[in-house]
């Protein structure tokens, strides 16, 4: 057993990837309470860079993602484009792809069943190739995560569909432009069936479309493309098919749920921190609710101060859609008002059963009832260390923030799911004053 022993290569890309692939058995030790202070600078948007790589599919070329973060979803993503042909290389937060000589139009399970968002790579497939089978993405521990309406959108666009031995078989000639109106707002449906539709014939309306930063992003980087799309913003788009479109350089949007967890933490440890490269128009629900708990907000050009020194009134959050509390901050709402004065309200209407971390916090003495879509956080209990287990993205998040206001020491086993979509975030934190340790079974 090694501890962080590995920290000096930590920005040579490629090693660092083989290192967060390979720390399947990693865990945190983190020892508490502390209190961070200081400047932490926000990755791009693990989220926006997952619809982005697969736009790549839509054109010929070399494109160059800037402010990519590293964590192991990007890996995942462009080792899956890797075997369609698309050749990568990855330094200093910069993607370069090229997409010029695609070999294959499919999507292995192999590849899908470690990220869900692998399936958005179906539309740019369907719409540049006219075929793709992409294997449907396996279970998720938050609960059920069906695709239909990403099959449903493509089929209006005139796709065929077939789903056999876990795969989605699509083909057309050549899409065409209809009206799609989600039943549900949907990111990834939405993605996936926007990357179709500019290189449909005709006219498409995406009406009820889901409005986060992160499709928003991905409309702009298609429109540099040469797609043209009007209502960007907006839950209504409007997308006039072309012919074809060309390989561009995009700078990847600032992750908000990063920005969300470093700001709520800052709050919970009763700390003072400033995060930099950061959008905080896209943050204006968690601002507000950081406000109605008594935390000190400033917003100044691309940073906010977050600064807190007691502790925080209870208050209750209900997920959202955008522009609403996004529900991949809730679980760290919940984490936060385990030192809140009262009871609080945690309420999921887009996961309702996203609670997998709730046993977990109770390990350390938190004091949570769930029911139907939420759970109750009866703040100002003692915590104390424990071992606790990951069990996805989020809810680790909520457990390295427990582990910073509890006494004694946290040990947070599969951290694996943290380097999913967070960048060295132990490394952040500790440069905030954070104790936290990588312990990994293996010698790099
Ligand atoms: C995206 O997932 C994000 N993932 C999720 O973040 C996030 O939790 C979610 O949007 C909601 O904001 C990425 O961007 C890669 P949805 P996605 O389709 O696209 C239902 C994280 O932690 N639905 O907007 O899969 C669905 O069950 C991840 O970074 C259907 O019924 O979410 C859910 O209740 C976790 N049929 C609701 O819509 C469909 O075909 C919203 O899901 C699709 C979705």
């Amino acid at each position: 057993m090694i501890s962080a022993a590995w920290a000096a290569p930590l920005w040579d890309a490629r090693r660092y990837a083989k290192r967060i692939f390979d720390a399947s058995m990693d865990k945190f030790l983190v020892k508490g309470p502390v209190r961070l202070h200081g400047n932490v600078t926000i990755s791009g948007a693990k989220n926006a860079s997952l619809a982005l790589i697969p736009a790549c599919l839509l054109a010929p070329g070399v494109f160059t993602l800037h402010n990519t973060p590293n964590n192991r979803d990007v890996w995942t993503i462009s080792s899956l484009l890797e075997t369609m042909g698309v050749g990568y290389a990855f330094a200093d937060n910069t993607l370069t792809l090229d997409s010029t000589n695609i070999t294959s139009h499919e999507a292995p399970y192999e590849h899908v069943k470690k990220m869900r968002a692998s399936i958005y790579v179906l539309g740019p497939l369907v719409a540049r190739f006219g075929k793709a089978r992409v294997s449907l993405p396996g279970g998720c521990n938050f609960g059920p995560r069906p695709v239909d309406l990403h099959l449903k959108g493509l089929e209006k666009l005139g796709a065929e569909i077939q789903v056999e031995n876990g795969y989605i078989e699509a083909s057309c000639k050549r899409l065409q432009g209809a009206h799609f109106h989600f039943e549900i707002s949907s990111v990834g449906a939405t993605v996936n069936i926007l990357m179709a539709a500019v290189l449909a014939r005709g006219e498409t309306v995406l009406s009820n479309a889901a409005m986060e930063p992160e499709v928003s992003s991905l409309a702009h980087m298609l429109v540099k493309m040469g797609a043209r799309i009007d209502g960007i913003d907006t839950a209504t788009l409007t997308i006039q098919g072309v012919d074809e479109l060309h390989a561009v350089t995009e700078t990847t949007i600032p992750d908000r749920i990063e920005a969300a967890t470093f700001m709520i933490a800052a709050a919970m440890t009763k700390g003072d921190v400033t995060l930099g490269s950061v959008n905080a128009d896209h943050l204006t629900a968690v601002i507000q609710k950081l406000e109605e708990s008594g935390a000190t907000v400033v917003v100044r050009g691309d940073s906010i101060r977050v600064s807190m020194d007691t502790d925080p009134e209870a208050v209750d959050i209900t997920t959202m859609p955008y522009p609403g509390y996004p529900t991949d901050s809730q679980a760290q709402w919940a984490a936060y008002m385990l030192q809140a004065k009262g009871t609080s309200r945690i309420k999921d209407v887009i996961y309702p059963t996203r609670f997998g971390y709730v046993p977990e916090l109770q390990r350390l003495g938190a004091e949570i009832e769930t029911g139907d879509a939420y759970c109750l956080v009866k703040g100002g209990h003692r915590l104390t260390g424990a071992s606790v287990m990951s069990s996805d993205l989020r809810a680790s998040a909520s457990l390295v923030m427990a582990g910073c206001i509890a006494e004694g020491t946290t040990e947070i086993l599969r951290v694996y799911h943290l380097d999913r979509g967070y960048e060295a975030i132990e490394q952040k934190l500790m440069r905030l004053g954070a104790s936290i340790e990588r312990v990994s079974t293996e010698e790099f």
